[in-house]
């Protein structure tokens, strides 16, 4: 099977899954395609309103800080390929709780299985704690991590992990915004 129809198979089930309660609120789960062959896969938290509209990643307000975090590192967008640790759009923007995301871990599994990128770039805190576990590093809060690169082997090969700040912290805060421009120059070193 080639990726396209690995991917496939995995968003028809995703667009069908109700193995957390966070089906019963969504509109549509976030299935964006993003570049199969990425070198660099970005994992944010969950799709806000506009994602669940459209069930595209990252089209709101924090997606256009990300895609100026992108600019500045000259990594175009369709270069990417983008997803989040649950996929449903929590009510209220909510937290995700342990339980969807346990119930959702599965297909961020195998979407990295799938694409096997090179560098990961975990969006916030809850995607900075699912890829430290997944990869066996020691917990860091995302205050000691953002910005920093590890380095860990997966079964496709070495992989460079650059956790970063979620996006939406910059909409209100321009120190924020600073911090995430220079922390992202470790992803541009990555690749
Ligand atoms: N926040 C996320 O984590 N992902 C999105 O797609 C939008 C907002
Ligand atoms: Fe399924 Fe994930 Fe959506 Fe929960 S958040 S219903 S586990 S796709």
């Amino acid at each position: 099977m080639n990726k396209k129809e690995a991917i496939e198979i995995l968003e028809d089930e995703i667009k069908n899954c109700k193995k957390c309660g966070l089906y019963r609120t969504r509109i549509k789960p976030l299935t964006d395609r993003g570049n199969l062959d990425a070198e660099v896969m970005l994992i944010g938290e969950a799709p806000g309103y506009n994602e669940d509209l459209t069930g595209k990643a990252f089209i709101g307000k924090a997606g256009e800080i990300l895609n100026k975090l992108l600019g500045s590192i000259n990594l175009l967008r369709e270069d990417t390929y983008i997803t989040s640790i649950v996929k449903c759009k929590p009510p209220h923007n909510d937290d995700p709780t342990g339980e969807q995301i346990n119930a959702c871990k599965p297909y961020l599994d195998r979407q990295i299985s799938i694409i096997s990128p090179r560098v990961l770039v975990p969006l916030g805190r809850f995607a900075c704690a699912f890829i430290f576990e997944k990869y066996g590093l020691r917990k860091e809060r995302i205050s000691e991590a953002h910005g920093k690169t590890y380095t860990v082997n997966s079964l496709f090969g070495c992989i460079k992990i650059s956790p970063q700040y979620h996006p939406s912290v910059a909409g209100y805060n321009a120190e924020m915004m600073s911090t995430l421009l220079e922390d992202f120059k470790a992803v541009g070193r990555n690749i």
